[in-house]
């Protein structure tokens, strides 16, 4: 099953080819243009901003809430019924301490406010936030991304992994457009696409 999309594809391969090409374009559009720099650090109100931006051509839920329950692997996100709830007070959650972050970051993965791109998206809103607070940002190209899925499939039970597999690729070099891009790349492979991808329950 391959979601609707703006395209018109059919063929989830094509959709993810297309989907990563017209993401990057958006993406080095939101740090060439500084689209980010007026926008407040760790709300949900940037990350739908973020979304939005990067999947607008593609999808037409890019920017808002999800309307269907999703699960990955055995784990089931936040129930559209508390989803708006739950990101309300998210955006209450404390953020001076790279430790704080990071248990937002996780809080907020649980909730998985879109349909798909959530990871993406994510990864961009965490860099911004990490920006803002602590003048550092994700060198992603140190993050092994079977380190970085198995620490994120965990977290909900356990947060210790992700925050060490974060926290030892934080770099100063915030200019740096090659870093940022790099938080836009797949978390996972092409062969895996069609097993890794949420399950509408
Ligand atoms: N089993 C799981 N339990 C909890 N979180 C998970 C699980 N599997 C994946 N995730 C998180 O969900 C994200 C993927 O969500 P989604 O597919 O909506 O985003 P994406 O941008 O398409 O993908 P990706 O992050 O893989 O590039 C991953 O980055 C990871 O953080
Ligand atoms: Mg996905």
């Amino acid at each position: 099953m391959t979601l609707d999309n703006k395209l018109g594809l059919t063929d989830s391969l094509e959709l993810a080819k297309m989907e990563e090409k017209i993401s990057k374009t958006r993406a080095k559009e939101l740090f060439e243009e500084q689209l980010l720099v007026d926008k407040a650090a760790g709300t949900y109100a940037t990350l739908a901003f973020i979304h939005g931006f990067l999947f607008e051509e593609i999808y037409d839920f890019a920017g808002q809430i999800r309307t269907v329950n999703l699960a990955k692997g055995s784990f089931r996100f936040a129930p559209v019924m508390y989803l708006a709830a739950s990101l309300e007070n998210i955006d209450c959650m404390p953020q001076q301490t790279f430790d704080q972050i990071i248990e937002k970051y996780v809080e907020l993965n649980i909730a998985h406010p879109f349909r798909e791109g959530n990871g993406r998206s994510m990864r961009l809103w965490l860099d911004h936030l990490l920006k803002a607070e602590l003048e550092q940002v994700i060198d992603w190209s140190q993050v092994d991304k079977e380190d970085y899925l198995l620490a994120m499939e965990r977290s909900p039970i356990r947060d210790t992994e992700i925050k060490h597999v974060l926290k030892q690729a934080l770099t100063k070099d915030i200019h740096n457009r090659n870093l940022y891009m790099k938080g836009v790349d797949h978390s996972y492979y092409y062969e895996g696409y069609s097993l890794y991808k949420a399950e509408e329950l």
